[in-house]
């Protein structure tokens, strides 16, 4: 049996890849002022750990490195977002892509993970047990809107707001 270590490896792979490394530098530099949630290396990681937990609890056998890698890579189009104007859930595909096939994941894997990247901000995947619905539901359970000062002029509805700890 592999040690967990081991199959984290793409992952860390991911995390070190210079375009993974340049686009969130790009992101840190764009939002050094933002006052709404950011899109940093914790805002990752905790959408990868309640992914990984709803996995768990919900048996939805879904690996841990698919998970951690379309975690990671979810919002990586925000700087071309800020720059260039183009919706971060387009803009990530193709950095994405780039970074995936570079780390070792096979086609099926990019696949999967690709779509979960251009879906995690379409309302119609918030259902589905696979990597699509689960990455849409611990993206926005990441966000700790009960303890934000400027909740109330944040731009996400009533109904997509966290008001409570839910897990
Ligand atoms: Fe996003
Ligand atoms: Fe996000």
């Amino acid at each position: 049996m592999r040690k967990e270590t081991e199959t984290m490896h793409r992952v860390n792979r991911i995390f070190r890849h210079p375009l993974w490394q340049g686009a969130m530098a790009q992101i840190e530099e764009a939002e050094k002022d933002r006052i709404y949630c950011r899109h940093d290396l914790t805002h990752l990681l905790d959408t990868a750990r309640l992914a990984y937990i709803e996995n768990l609890e919900k048996n939805l056998g879904l690996s841990k490195e698919l998970i951690y890698a379309a975690a990671l890579l979810h919002d990586i189009g925000r700087g071309l977002e800020y720059a260039q104007g183009i919706p971060h859930d387009e803009a990530g595909r193709g950095l994405a892509g780039t970074i995936l096939r570079d780390t070792g994941f096979c086609d099926a894997e990019c696949k999967d993970i690709l779509q979960a990247v251009s879906s995690h901000r379409s309302k119609g995947c918030q259902s589905e047990r696979g990597l699509a619905g689960l990455l849409y539901r611990s993206d926005k359970g990441s966000r700790n809107c009960f303890y934000c000062k400027h909740e109330d002029t944040c731009k996400w509805s009533e109904e997509k707001k966290n008001k409570e700890i839910k897990g």
